[in-house]
């Protein structure tokens, strides 16, 4: 299969790409598509046979279930049962984050498929808010489902060069609307009647959604995902890779190639054979929207190891180390 790439940069463009993607997905093909958050690939949530190309091209178990992206939150009670223990919950939370970075788990309807939510009775539902994104499934008219447009446990794609990495060949079309703004994966939620649980950390921080309840952080990563989805390897470098907080004493041997990832100004560069820097100013948010592009940088370099200094552990950075843990799992 020939993959085709569709700028989606200036207004026509985008008319043009999204009238095109429309129509793929239609006739039920998959397509890759920038969100917010990482590129997705998508496909008609509503038809298995068009779900199934997506488990294909990313090589991804059968077991792992996908984001179902509504066009709007009218959709949300023709896909989801809410109960009335959490229906006030659910409406402040959509109404403060949606669009956006937020997914979060309800009680799936018939119309939802097994294979979508890999057997779960619940189903994980997001609003995406890039505008080329919108434009997509408005024009679709239906629910997508979209993971990350990777193959299975590598990192997640920011650009579309990232997608096409990953899954030329794969995909008849990727639309290209620049790099993502977040640069992580959104924020998963399960709502329980007295608490707001993690189930993966990302855009929308825990601190955020205190405000609307306690919050607790799901922590045991399992290996058949049951409820966060979250294996304990993923966003794997081909190269090994180590997270540290002493980058200073670490002593690279003799004829070995290191690269590091770094968060501070204070790492000492001159031993490290690249460097790739996440913020000039210790910054979460720019070093979220840097870090699967950085990594995939040091990725190609053909080093021994990557390391990767800890970026401190609050707010977003939270988010970050979450993913340069799984990394450095393997
Ligand atoms: O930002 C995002 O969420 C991106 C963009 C494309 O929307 N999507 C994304 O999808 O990250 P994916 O498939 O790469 O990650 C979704 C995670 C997986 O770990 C999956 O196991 C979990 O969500 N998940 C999906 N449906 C679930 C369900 N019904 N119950 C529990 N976990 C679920
Ligand atoms: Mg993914």
């Amino acid at each position: 299969m020939k993959t085709h790439i569709l700028p989606a940069y200036s207004p026509e463009e985008r008319v043009v790409a999204a009238s095109r993607a429309a129509e793929l997905l239609r006739k039920g093909e998959i397509v890759a598509l920038p969100t917010e958050t990482v590129y997705g690939l998508a496909a008609d949530a509503l038809n298995a046979d068009a779900v199934l190309k997506i488990f294909t091209a990313k090589e991804r178990p059968r077991f792992n279930p996908l984001i179902v992206h509504l066009p709007n939150v009218d959709w949300l009670e023709r896909v989801a049962v809410i109960d009335s223990a959490t229906h006030e919950l659910v409406g402040k939370l959509t109404k403060e984050f949606w669009p956006g970075p937020l997914t979060v788990l309800l009680q799936r309807r018939q119309i939802v498929s097994d294979l979508v939510t890999a057997g779960l009775e619940r189903v994980a539902l997001r609003v995406s808010a890039h505008p080329v994104f919108s434009e997509v499934i408005k024009e679709f008219g239906g629910p997508l489902a979209a993971p990350s447009a990777n193959r299975f446990g590598r990192i997640s794609p920011t650009a579309a060069a990232h997608v096409l990495d990953e899954l030329d060949g794969r995909v008849p079309l990727v639309v290209d609307a620049g790099p993502t703004e977040h640069g992580i994966e959104s924020t998963i939620v399960a709502l329980w009647p007295d608490r707001v649980e993690v189930l993966r950390r990302g855009p929308i921080s825990a601190e955020q959604l205190s405000k609307f309840g306690p919050v607790v952080i799901a922590t045991a990563a399992s290996p058949k995902p049951e409820a966060p989805g979250q294996l304990p390897s993923h966003y794997a470098p081909r190269t090994q890779l180590i997270v540290t907080d002493d980058v200073r004493s670490l002593v690279v041997p003799n004829g070995k190639q290191f690269g590091l990832l770094a968060w501070s100004a204070a790492a000492q560069p001159t031993k490290f054979a690249v460097v790739r820097r996440l913020t000039s100013n210790e910054d979460f948010r720019e070093a979220a929207s840097n870090l699967f592009h950085c990594l995939r940088e040091l990725d190609q370099q053909n080093l021994d190891l990557i390391v990767a200094e800890k970026v401190p552990d609050q707010g977003l950075g939270s988010a970050i180390m979450d993913r340069l843990r799984r990394a450095a799992t393997r």
